[in-house]
């Protein structure tokens, strides 16, 4: 990939780049809707990256090109307006300059740009989260600026919250930026705290994804996310994860029915993501895929994020031999399913899976076979 883009960039620029950066996308591992309520939260980082070339120009242009869109967008570095249609990818850039000024850092002025990824978009990997920290890795080389990895994370978030328009939590960016091959990123999202979790080398993620999408997923997102918050008010605390299993229980009668089920979803999620980190540790995989495969249901009936389709593969997969757990990755309503395997899990079984998709959905889902990979680096 290294070889690609610095090639790509000559030939779309006509010069090298004077820096290459990549991060990687991001598995929801275990943890459904529990960062922006202050809990906890696993996740993989893949061997798929978002890679960024970018050299200095002098005179305050700022030209992006990635091979997704497959055409320069020339911006002046004096104003940063968000896109529409076809140049909106560039808002991801955009919204890290812009963030970088947030944090109180520079923004460099003109460069050339270019992104190449071999993530797939809207796969529920977080391209989004990969493209963000790539960017600001490669406009902290140009300004010669080293903040540390949490604020590097924490521009990316600011940059998807404020200026993308999205109102996730820290999981994304933080995967990303703290990723560690052979591991697992756990991250108490309250500090937040980020640290790593070894996962045995056998463990291996095939992802499905169905290329269902809800027509309103952005406003369902947003609406459970105000869900989540009704509900800690009436529960008295701040944040869910101040809320016992036993309070939810206590109040079941006076909250209302939705509050109930999201408040019960994320105390007992956050309760599994902690039970996780300790099988972690004894390397039983069959009880980890257990706890991921119990996110789902609670998912599927308490949170209500997930749809006939992720269920039908989650369901099938769950039956499947070397398969040691199945759940929707992600925010929901569509996108993709997860399954951990071991190594016997192989093509042909992920073949069938499909078919029997296919049969009843009409359609065939993607099929991704990965390992876990390193966090952001420059290359
Ligand atoms: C999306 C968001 C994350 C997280 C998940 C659900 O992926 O970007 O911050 O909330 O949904 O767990």
């Amino acid at each position: 990939m290294k070889q690609k883009i610095a090639a790509l960039f000559h030939q779309v620029h006509g010069r090298a780049p004077t820096f290459i950066t990549r991060a990687p996308g991001r598995i929801e591992f275990i943890g459904n809707h529990t960062d922006y309520n202050g809990g906890t939260v696993l996740g993989a980082s893949i061997d798929r990256d978002v890679w960024v070339a970018v050299a200095p120009r002098t005179d305050g242009l700022r030209r992006f090109y990635s091979d997704y869109s497959g055409k320069v967008v020339e911006l002046s570095a004096a104003v940063i307006e968000k896109q529409t249609g076809e140049a909106s990818w560039i808002n991801y850039p955009l919204g890290v300059l812009a963030a970088l000024l947030v944090f109180k850092l520079q923004a460099p002025q003109g460069f050339d740009y270019v992104a190449v990824s071999d993530l797939p978009t809207g796969a529920g990997l977080s391209s989004s989260a990969a493209i963000e920290l790539a960017s600001g890795l490669a406009f902290l080389a140009l300004t010669e600026q080293h903040p540390d990895r949490e604020t590097l994370v924490k521009i990316g978030k600011h940059a998807e919250n404020h200026f993308v328009g999205v109102p996730c939590g820290i999981l994304d960016q933080g995967v990303s930026g703290f990723g560690k091959k052979d591991h697992l990123v756990f991250i108490d999202c309250k500090g937040p705290h980020f640290d790593t979790v070894p996962l045995p080398g056998s463990a291996n993620f095939w992802i499905f994804n169905t290329h269902t999408k809800h027509a309103l997923v952005d406003g369902l997102y947003a609406a459970r996310h105000r869900e989540c918050m009704e509900a800690a008010k009436a529960l008295g605390v701040g944040l869910l994860v101040e809320a016992t299993s036993a309070q939810v229980e206590a109040a079941k009668t006076v909250l209302s029915g939705n509050a109930y089920k999201r408040a019960k979803h994320v105390v007992d999620e956050i309760a599994r993501v902690d039970e996780a980190v300790a099988v972690l540790k004894t390397g039983e995989l069959d009880k980890v895929g257990h706890l991921l495969t119990a996110s789902h249901r609670s998912s599927q009936h308490l949170f209500e994020n997930s749809t006939p389709e992720l269920d039908f593969l989650v369901d099938r997969l769950a039956a499947t031999l070397n398969v040691h757990g199945a759940r929707l990755t992600g925010g929901g309503f569509g996108g993709a399913v997860m399954a951990l395997t071991s190594p016997a899990f192989g093509d042909a079984q992920a073949q069938a899976v499909a078919a029997d998709y296919a049969a009843k959905f009409g359609a065939r889902p993607d099929i991704l076979h990965m390992k876990t990979g390193d966090g952001a680096e420059r290359v």
